[in-house]
């Protein structure tokens, strides 16, 4: 028997990195997992659909293809992100980091009416939110912004239950970086957190997977981070 027989779960940025990692353990664990992204692609033993987290209409005839099912996770980036100093950045990309939020925001809004009651969401916000480094505080605002929505959002979509994971920095595809470069990336990076190195996908997934699996937890942010926040 499986933590999650009888379960289906819909992962939106499900074909890599965090997301993928998410929708592989709920597999794992019995479920039916549809995943979704932009992307054309196919995930043995997942079922896989073209989805762009900013289409309103397209999340509204998925979810009610699936209605009832159990759980969401949302883990797509939804958009270009801005990194650099904030003095020298140009605004319409920091406003362009936003897309993640309104990802989240339109995938929790559409999909609670049609979850099963006892059904739970899990978003994955960032740990720049809570933790000042350079070239950050587009993307920390971003994270902010879905950490106050998840808690906010809790009372407003009970029964559902809705969580949140706080990933230190992952070793994902989200780096397009290669070979040496980064290796120095993630060894500098995290060189000054309490753990010094790279989260992999799956222990990030694992705080998902807690969240989902708990019924006694809602409006929570679980820092999976290395200690970075703490450093
Ligand atoms: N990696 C880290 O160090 C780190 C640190 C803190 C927080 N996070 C957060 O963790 C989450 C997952 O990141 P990751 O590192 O796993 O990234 P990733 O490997 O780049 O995966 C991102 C996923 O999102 C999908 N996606 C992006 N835009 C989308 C859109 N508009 N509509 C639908 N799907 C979309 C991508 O697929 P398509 O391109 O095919 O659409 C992909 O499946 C993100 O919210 C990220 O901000 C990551």
């Amino acid at each position: 028997m499986g933590a999650f027989d009888d379960k289906t779960a819909i992962v939106l940025g499900g074909t890599s990195g965090i997301g993928l990692a998410t929708a592989e353990m709920l597999r794992e664990g019995g479920a039916r997992v549809i995943a979704g992204s932009r992307r054309e692609c196919e995930l043995g033993g997942i079922e896989t659909v073209q989805i762009d987290v900013q289409d309103r209409a397209g999340l509204q005839a998925l979810f009610e293809k699936h209605q009832g099912f159990d759980y969401l996770v949302n883990a797509a980036t939804g958009g270009k992100r801005a990194i650099g100093p904030f003095l020298e950045m140009d605004l319409d990309g920091f406003q362009g980091s936003f897309a993640k939020l309104w990802g989240y925001v339109n995938s929790v809004r559409l999909a609670a009416p049609l979850m099963a009651q006892d059904g739970a969401i899990v978003l994955y916000s960032g740990y720049p939110a809570r933790k000042w480094r350079p070239g950050v505080l587009a993307i920390g605002s971003v994270g902010g912004a879905v950490e106050a929505f998840v808690k906010l959002a809790a009372h407003e979509i009970k029964p559902v239950r809705i969580n949140c994971v706080c990933p230190g920095l992952i070793d994902t595809p989200l780096s397009p970086l290669e070979g040496d470069e980064r290796k120095n990336y993630y060894q500098k990076g995290t060189a000054d957190h309490v753990i010094p190195r790279a989260g992999t996908p799956e222990e990030v997934a694992a705080g998902g997977i807690f969240l989902l699996e708990n019924e006694f937890v809602t409006g929570t942010i679980v820092d999976v981070d290395g200690g970075a926040i703490i450093a």
